[in-house]
């Protein structure tokens, strides 16, 4: 099984001080994967402060590398400052700010190309859900993003269903399980070798007393946590969760 990926998304929350305190109060991270997504502005004092203790993201980058595109930053300019993952097609993103799949495609792209590992942010609304679309929404939204998933240094696509995000309302193990067979069934319809590159892990409502029962799953290969992860308590819970399943499966 591929190591499990616990990212933070702190959206557009803290403060420097949060940033240059995180990693040292979380500690020391093994066998987890950990990645920790503050907002742009403080990603260069968090890459100062962290000193490689955990690894950095940014949350979205622009389509482009460069040019009279005010107000973006580039994945390159992300990746000189201390990021290493960029989260493109995160649900607030294509709702806000209007992103199409072929937006998320053209960041996906940049990251790449910028030598970021890109995850893929997809989810169904509660409409799509309830008219027995899920499936079909997911695999529209990942279409295009396949071939440039093979291309990265590592990636990971984020089932996020929208209606779960920020709600308090997590997903039904069941549910999650049958959304990530579905996914790494079409990964490996494209590609098998992606199937040991491209984690599938699961966003929405994760908290330290829900994320035991997912993780009891093996098709469930990291979070993305958003609201759980503004404190480093909580975030540390999660880590230690996933730690401690990884080490019993080890048995
Ligand atoms: P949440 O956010 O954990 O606060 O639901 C998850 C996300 O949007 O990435």
């Amino acid at each position: 099984m591929n190591k499990r990926l616990i990212i933070a998304n702190w959206k557009m929350h803290g403060d420097l001080a949060m940033a240059g305190g995180f990693a040292a109060a979380l500690g020391q991270v093994n066998t987890v994967e950990v990645v920790v997504m503050p907002p742009m502005a403080y990603l260069q004092g968090m890459a100062e402060a962290a000193a490689g203790q955990v690894a950095l993201g940014c949350q979205d980058i622009s389509p482009f590398a460069e040019g009279a595109y005010t107000g973006d930053v580039s994945a390159g300019m992300a990746y000189e400052v201390g990021a290493r993952w960029a989260l493109v097609g995160h649900s607030e993103r294509r709702v806000v700010h209007s992103e199409s799949d072929q937006d998320v495609a053209a960041k996906c792209e940049a990251a790449v190309e910028a030598g970021l590992s890109p995850i893929v942010c997809v989810g169904e609304t509660q409409q799509q859900r309830d008219a027995g679309l899920a499936v079909e929404t997911i695999s529209d939204q990942l279409a295009s993003i396949w071939r440039l998933l093979l291309q990265a240094p590592a990636a990971g696509i984020a089932y996020e269903p929208v209606w779960a995000i920020g709600s308090g309302q997590v997903a039904s193990l069941e549910d999650v399980a049958v959304m990530h067979r579905s996914i790494r069934e079409q990964m490996r319809a494209y590609d098998a070798r992606m199937l040991e590159k491209v984690r599938v892990i699961y966003g929405g409502s994760v908290k330290p007393n829900n994320v035991g029962e997912l993780f009891t799953d093996d098709a469930v290969e990291g979070v993305l946590v958003g609201g759980a992860s503004l404190d480093p308590e909580s975030f540390r819970a999660i880590i230690d969760v996933a730690a401690e399943q990884a080490a019993a499966e080890k048995e």
